[in-house]
């Protein structure tokens, strides 16, 4: 049962120090500036230095949305982190960031739906804000996946790069048009071995032949995912329109999952939306994965380009294969 509409009150993001451009991976392998940027948009990436693991990004990332909402840490009741590539198998990822934010008792859990992580896991709050349960919560969307690339497969060595973002979520008084309107969550699992890392769960458990062979890493068939990516994401915008009786029109931003420049433009094409209104963050941070669409989220309220009031749809795709997008006015 629904009591209470839910807001984004804050964002942060943390993208690590350290930038790999195309040029630096034109020294490690067999590609070029050229490819990469006319095949996926991609210019440069941020990789975690050795020391640095996914708690430790969402913390930074944490601090910056709870900064910006204007809560106390221990405010917060229910941390929810979309991630693929944890700190830890367990405990969760949410847990350490509990504990780093120092965060008295609440609920925390991770949620894994590779990119679109972040989607599911601002949905779940949601629906805990909704229904009374969580009245402060902190969505995190944070990624270290070149720790599992195949630095040797030119395919999706390029693709990859580090990062969080985090949201606050409250919510609404009666006086507030912010408000999450509707969400799309999908999953089809007949495609999941389109994207995968094979080893280290109880399929394949971790041996010396398992990382002999490179199998600790994540393998992809990039033509594949590319098609899906295209429809469902389309599918995920014209649901949430349609459902809402909205026209494209009246949407003021649409930020898709950052995975190729080439999809987005594929996205905002079938939708027919004004290629101004579509937030490309590409170039600078490549695919973060679950973090991409908060990362995005972040830089554009920050440069004041989302704006209170504005009308936005988030849509992202990843491992599962997942899909799904979020109608909100900020
Ligand atoms: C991976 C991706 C960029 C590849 O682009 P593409 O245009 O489909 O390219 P292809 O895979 O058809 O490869 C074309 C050629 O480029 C080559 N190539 C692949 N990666 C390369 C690289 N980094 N540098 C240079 N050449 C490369 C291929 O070997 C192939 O060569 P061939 O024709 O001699 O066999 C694209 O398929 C994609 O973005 N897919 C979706 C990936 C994604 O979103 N993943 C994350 C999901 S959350």
């Amino acid at each position: 049962m629904s009591l209470y509409d839910a807001k984004i009150i804050g964002t942060g993001k943390h993208v690590p120090s350290r930038v790999l451009t195309n040029f630096d991976l034109e020294q490690m392998l067999d590609t070029s500036d050229e490819w990469i940027t006319t095949r996926t948009g991609m210019k440069e990436r941020r990789i975690a230095s050795e020391n640095e693991a996914a708690s430790d990004l969402a913390y930074e990332a944490s601090l910056r949305a709870i900064k910006a909402a204007g809560i106390r840490a221990r405010d917060i009741d229910l941390i929810v982190v979309g991630t693929i590539s944890p700190d830890y198998p367990f405990p969760s990822t949410a847990c350490l960031l509990q504990k780093k934010l120092d965060v008295p008792d609440c609920i925390a859990f991770d949620l894994s739906a590779g990119c679109t992580g972040f989607i599911y896991a601002a949905s779940v709050a949601q629906q805990f804000v909704s229904t009374g349960k969580s009245k402060v919560a902190l969505v995190v969307g944070v990624e270290i996946l070149t720790k599992i690339t195949n630095w040797e497969d030119r395919n999706t060595a390029v693709l990859f790069g580090d990062g969080a973002g985090a949201v606050i979520m409250t919510r609404t008084e009666s006086s507030d048009i912010s408000k999450i309107i509707d969400f799309d969550l999908s999953a089809d699992g007949t495609y999941s071995d389109l994207l995968i890392q094979p080893a280290g769960g109880s399929r394949m458990p971790a041996t010396v032949e398992t990382v002999q062979n490179n199998k600790h890493v994540v393998e992809m068939d990039g033509n594949k995912v590319y098609k899906l990516a295209v429809k469902s994401m389309t599918q995920s915008c014209e649901l949430l329109l349609k459902r809402n009786n909205l026209k494209i029109n009246a949407i003021d931003w649409l930020i898709p999952h950052q995975a190729n420049l080439r999809i987005i433009e594929a996205i905002g094409k079938r939708l027919a939306i004004d290629p101004e209104k579509v937030i490309v963050t590409i170039e600078k941070y490549g695919n973060t994965s679950s973090s991409t669409i908060p990362i995005a989220l972040d830089d554009s309220i920050r440069s004041n380009r989302i704006r209170k009031g504005d009308l936005v749809i988030l849509v992202s795709f990843g491992a599962g294969l997942t899909s799904g997008g979020i109608l909100f006015r900020y």
